[in-house]
């Protein structure tokens, strides 16, 4: 970027441009409101740099509302929002505008995967467009993934998503709200719960017990970390609600994600849930 931004952008204004994403054929920006009146010129210098990129996109808000959607604007390229992605042998068609998805979470994604059994029952309370659950149906031997998202569109896109990856017999794709789902039709059936929505985990966390076998079972927690005790209020809270709810949670491993500000940490907890 320094090499094709050279002469145009002063060094300052290079140190403050930072990483972005690529997901399928677009890439995505957030450029501090100093770079913004050299917008289209960034784009379209990103467009020289990586021939396979049609749109760059600007992120203008941040991930937000129910949906956890963020407002984009196209600074380069052919007007568009939607793409096709490829990670871990599956093929994800995604509108970056309507629905939720990062290409950042793809190590995780496969890390879940692998710990799926055979035979296994997976609920996704918070499934977007599939992403977690169809990475789980191409690289493990669980019977059935129940996938619940309340965004219509990002539900539209698991559904298309399912099919061109041609696990419609194991992914089972649900819209709505995960605890009225879960309460009217997927109580005591998993092995295994992801709830990758750190926001909703605390509020969610009765649900995932819910969707559990009465055996117990496993429950990937996200959450929000920070540094020194990165680790400790989440796995706190999970003991104690465990325990409200006659059940206890046992730590099986907990992992820091990725940085979302200074010394604070999207994390998940892989948690042994027992009756
Ligand atoms: C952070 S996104 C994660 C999506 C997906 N797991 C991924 O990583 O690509 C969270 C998703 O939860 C959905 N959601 C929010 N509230 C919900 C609820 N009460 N029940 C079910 N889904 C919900 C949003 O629509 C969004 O698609």
């Amino acid at each position: 970027m320094r090499e094709a931004l050279k002469g145009q952008l002063s060094e300052d204004e290079l140190k403050q441009f930072r990483a972005f994403d690529i997901v399928g054929d677009i890439a995505v920006v957030k450029l501090p409101e100093a770079l913004l009146p050299k917008k289209n010129l960034i784009g379209q210098a990103l467009m020289k740099m990586q021939r396979n990129i049609r749109t760059v996109l600007n992120q203008t808000s941040p991930v937000k509302g129910e949906f956890r959607t963020r407002d984009l604007e196209v600074i380069a390229g052919e007007q568009k929002t939607e793409t096709t992605y490829h990670e871990a042998r599956c093929i994800f068609k995604v509108d970056l505008a309507k629905t939720y998805f990062s290409p950042r979470l793809a190590t995780e994604r496969l890390r879940e995967a692998k710990l799926v059994k055979p035979g296994e029952i997976v609920t996704n309370l918070f499934a977007g467009v599939g992403s977690y659950s169809i990475v789980i149906a191409k690289h493990s031997r669980a019977t059935t993934i129940y996938s619940i998202d309340i965004n219509p569109s990002a539900f539209d896109y698991m559904e298309t998503n399912i099919r061109i990856n041609r696990v419609g017999d194991r992914v089972v794709p649900i819209l709505g709200d995960a605890r009225e789902v879960v309460q009217k039709r997927l109580a005591r059936k998993a092995d295994r719960v992801l709830m990758p929505l750190p926001e909703l985990t605390h509020d969610f966390f009765d649900v995932a017990l819910a969707a559990l076998k009465p055996s117990g079972g496993v429950i990937h927690f996200y959450d929000f970390g920070e540094e020194p005790d990165v680790f400790g209020p989440s796995l706190d809270f999970v003991k104690t609600a465990a325990l409200k709810l006659k059940s206890k949670a046992e730590l099986l491993e907990a992992r820091k994600l990725r940085s979302y500000a200074t010394r604070c940490y999207h994390v998940v907890l892989d948690l042994l849930i027992k009756r």
